[in-house]
């Protein structure tokens, strides 16, 4: 069976099925699918073969599995358009680092990945499916019992090693004994506590575990990545950013306002065209003022890198809204569309 450091994606070029591939979702999970236990969006993680997601996928849920085997990702979204799924997307990751996810998954269902992690990676992990998951949202993990298979499978967990691990994100609800079935073939001998059924499969001892991503642990972590620090090269490349657009702001707020100061220069001739656009050049000049505060605050609030960049690039965006709208869009509504300059002054 499933092993720390195997090459995954061999096992599923191979004619023959993985152990672990029983056609099925496991029947610990699929009971939870039953129960109407699991909502959307859903995220299986290390789907493999995908039994699981395009099950739910055909009960109505939106799910994305992932996982490192591009081989077994390429037959998941092969077996989803053949069965016209379309609430299942497949791609590869590696899951104790992957992004793009941020806050979505209600459901994490992990069957029998993570026993096959290397220890030192699990951690990263249960971080990574905790981003991807939403305030409140739910883990499943089926994993095997310590010594499950004897010599020849994974380490697997004691209950409380498992509950350990765990914990240290994720609020544990439950943990109890289960079932893992994997194909009976794999197996050459008996295993004391292994069972067969008559259907070509074995039943080793494992656990269930439910668990969810507390409100306020949410909050602790996000704090936590905040504090974080980034890869010092970005990091320092998205602050001078921010503080070049809190300086062109200011110079732009500063021409606003000679502008401002000037109408009527040199002769104190105002036109219909001064006097009615003041009033929104005016307003659009304090806009620049708020926006030189607005990347500063970008440039030395802590917060990720990539939300920094994020928020940066909306902040950009709205400042050339507001430039273009003073510089073009005030003089064509008054001197254009109203019509106000006479050209005789007003
Ligand atoms: C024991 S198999 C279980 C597969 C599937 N969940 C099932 O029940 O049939 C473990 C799966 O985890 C995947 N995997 C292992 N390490 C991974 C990693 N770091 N990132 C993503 N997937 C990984 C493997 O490719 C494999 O498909």
């Amino acid at each position: 069976m499933s092993e720390p450091n195997r090459d995954w994606d061999a096992a599923y070029r191979e004619e023959a099925p993985p152990p672990w591939s029983i056609g099925r979702p496991q029947p610990e999970l699929a009971e939870l699918i039953d129960q109407g236990t699991v909502r959307s969006d859903v995220l299986d993680s290390g789907c493999g073969h995908a039994a699981l997601a395009l099950v739910l996928a055909e009960r109505g849920h939106t799910v994305v599995g992932l996982d490192a085997s591009p081989t077994a990702i390429e037959a998941a979204t092969a077996e989803a358009a053949e069965r016209g799924l379309t609430t299942a997307t497949f791609a590869q990751a590696d899951v104790t680092d992957f992004d793009g996810y941020d806050g979505r998954f209600s459901t994490i269902l992990d069957s029998g990945l993570f026993h096959a992690l290397p220890p030192e990676r699990r951690q990263d992990y249960l971080r990574s499916i905790f981003r991807a998951a939403a305030p409140g949202a739910s883990l499943h993990i089926l994993a095997f019992a310590a010594g499950a298979l004897g010599d020849g499978g994974p380490r697997g967990f004691t209950e409380n090693e498992l509950r350990q691990e765990v914990s240290t994100l994720w609020e544990i609800d439950e943990l109890r004994p289960a079932k893992v079935y994997g194909n009976s073939s794999a197996l050459d001998a008996d295993v004391p506590g292994v069972e067969r059924d008559d259907e070509g499969h074995f039943m080793a001892p494992g656990f269930l575990l439910t668990a969810h991503k507390p409100e306020l642990a949410a909050k602790v972590f996000d704090d936590e990545k905040a504090r974080r620090p980034d890869p010092a090269p970005r990091r320092t490349l998205t602050i001078v950013a921010c503080i070049i657009f809190a300086i062109a702001s200011l110079g732009l707020a500063f021409m606003a306002s000679i502008d401002l100061y000037l109408t009527g220069f040199p002769d104190s001739h105002f036109t219909d065209y001064d006097r009615a656009a003041k009033a929104p050049k005016r307003l659009l000049m304090w806009a620049e003022w708020g926006f030189v505060l607005v990347f500063l605050g970008l440039a030395f609030a802590p917060m990720r890198t990539r939300t920094r960049a994020i928020r940066l690039i909306i902040a950009v965006v709205v400042l050339v809204t507001v430039v273009v709208v003073q510089r073009v869009g005030v003089p064509w509504y008054f001197m254009t569309h109203l019509g106000l300059d006479n050209g005789i002054g007003g």
